[in-house]
């Protein structure tokens, strides 16, 4: 989930020079393709009607509800051919001009390591669950899978710049945390809410966050948190607008002002926000936030 921190600059040993390394799908036990399926049969039961289309859609294209740990060999076959992406495995968070890069050339990297059962709800680093059923869906998106590539070359270019935690929000709150405002109503669409059971629940229906109108520069300028439910989902009006408003601005200019521009507050709402729900914050409150 965040996909911003690692420990080491070199790969660990057995990895090759870019931190992939085989799935070796054989190697995973019967009990580790049981809590797979656990946690899918959680989560597929409660996306509808609740995660975006283009999740959905995912979820079917990419045949996900096949028992057990995807076998990459056959789920990049499908999401190939459906955007050209293809998942590789990596033996936990990678650093950021590796990650990046990979973004750029259409490899998805997710953790090789599936959570144990005393961690259903809450884990630190991504595993296959997270990574794969979170993430994977929207990369079967045509749209969302060129904002994911755009993204990619956008960090790349962004290392030249001080730039990393500000771009490093953007990701948080578009493929991590992100919500979508469908004809039909709010969705959400973010890898770290659709992989959460609570989080589904309380990004769409607690009165408690903030759902504030996606807007580039103030996403990037706002804080957030790692250790518990958001306190502002921003909210896109469909993928296309995520995609040409992040393509069609040169971030550099935006990188410059943001060095003088104050970070945002993690609950605070602003005067120019177009504020969805103004959040009674209760459920930060409670946890003593
Ligand atoms: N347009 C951005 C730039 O000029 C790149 C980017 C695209 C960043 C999409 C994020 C998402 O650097
Ligand atoms: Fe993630």
């Amino acid at each position: 989930m965040a996909d911003f921190q690692h420990v080491y600059d070199t790969p660990p040993e057995g990895a090759n020079a870019d931190w992939t390394i085989p799935q070796n799908w054989e190697h995973f036990s019967a009990d580790e393709h049981r809590m797979w399926d656990r946690l899918f049969a959680r989560q597929s039961g409660m996306l509808p009607g609740r995660a975006a289309d283009a999740f959905l859609r995912g979820l079917d294209v990419l045949k996900l509800s096949k028992p057990g740990i995807p076998d990459y060999r056959e789920l990049n076959a499908r999401l190939n051919a459906a955007t050209g992406w293809e998942v590789v495995a990596v033996p936990g968070l990678v650093p950021d001009d590796v990650f990046f890069d990979h973004l750029a050339n259409r490899r998805f990297p997710a953790g090789n390591f599936i959570r144990n059962p005393e961690q259903l709800d809450y884990l630190q680093e991504p595993d296959v669950f997270h990574d794969v059923f979170g993430h994977v869906p929207m990369l079967a998106d045509p749209v969302f899978a060129d904002y994911m590539v755009a993204y990619g070359k956008g960090g790349l270019r962004s290392l030249g710049f001080n730039a990393l935690d500000h771009l490093a929000r953007l990701y948080w709150y578009t493929v991590e945390f992100g919500l979508i405002e469908q004809s039909d109503g709010l969705r959400i669409y973010g890898a770290g809410i659709v992989s959460s059971y609570a989080e589904s629940i309380f990004a769409l229906e607690d009165p408690s966050p903030n759902r504030i109108a996606f807007d580039l520069l103030r996403v990037m300028r706002t804080e957030y948190r790692i250790d518990d439910f958001q306190q502002n989902y921003f909210v896109i009006s469909g993928l296309n607008d995520l995609l040409q408003v992040t393509v069609e601005t040169d971030f550099a200019p935006l990188y410059e002002k943001l060095e003088t521009l104050p970070d945002i507050a993690i609950a605070d709402i602003l005067q120019t926000d177009r504020v969805l729900t103004h959040g009674t914050q209760k459920h930060a409150q409670e946890a003593g936030r």
